[in-house]
């Protein structure tokens, strides 16, 4: 069975996010998607309701899987002994930051290879971090995030 591992922070999941989940799991037979926690960032949303959003999110593609973890991604991989990460790329700086991760990956993960990705074009300004702020300016997310989010954003 191929296992594709998805990590992020999804905080919160975005339509850019779904975009990549979409279509990564059509790639694999097994698509996890990893909420990464790093103890020093608290975040906007706890962790748990990040699995919780993209549980509700991903509710109609069967072979989604939404974890927490915290630690190496490395580790999380090979415990889990997927064959390949997954990161989408939306632009020149992810695709240096993403580069950069996958190397890192490779050396602590013992060969373990990274996919990137090319966002769709219709999704490729979104990012938790645009949502996050619109949201706090009580703007309307509804075209960057799923329903769930969205109505979450709302009653916050
Ligand atoms: O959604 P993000 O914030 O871009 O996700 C970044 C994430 C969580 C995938 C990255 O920070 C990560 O892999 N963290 C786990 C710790 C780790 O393995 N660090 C070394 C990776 S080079």
């Amino acid at each position: 069975m191929k296992t594709i591992l998805y990590p992020g922070s999804f905080d919160p999941v975005t339509l850019g996010h779904m975009d990549i989940i979409q279509r990564a799991s059509s790639l694999a037979d097994r698509l996890l998607v990893a909420v990464l926690i790093n103890p020093n960032k608290t975040g906007m949303f706890p962790p748990q309701e990040r699995v919780e959003m993209l549980q509700e999110a991903c509710a109609e593609i069967q072979n989604v899987k939404v974890i927490m973890f915290t630690g190496l991604l490395a580790d999380l991989a090979r415990r889990e002994q997927v064959q390949a990460i997954i990161k989408g790329v939306r632009g020149v700086i992810d695709l240096e930051n993403e580069t950069t991760m996958a190397r890192a990956n490779k050396q602590l993960g013992g060969g373990l290879e990274t996919l990137l990705l090319p966002s769709s074009s219709k999704v490729e300004h979104i990012s938790s971090t645009l949502v996050r702020e619109i949201a706090a300016f009580h703007g309307n997310v509804d075209e960057y995030v799923p329903a769930c989010v969205a109505c979450r954003l709302r009653e916050r």
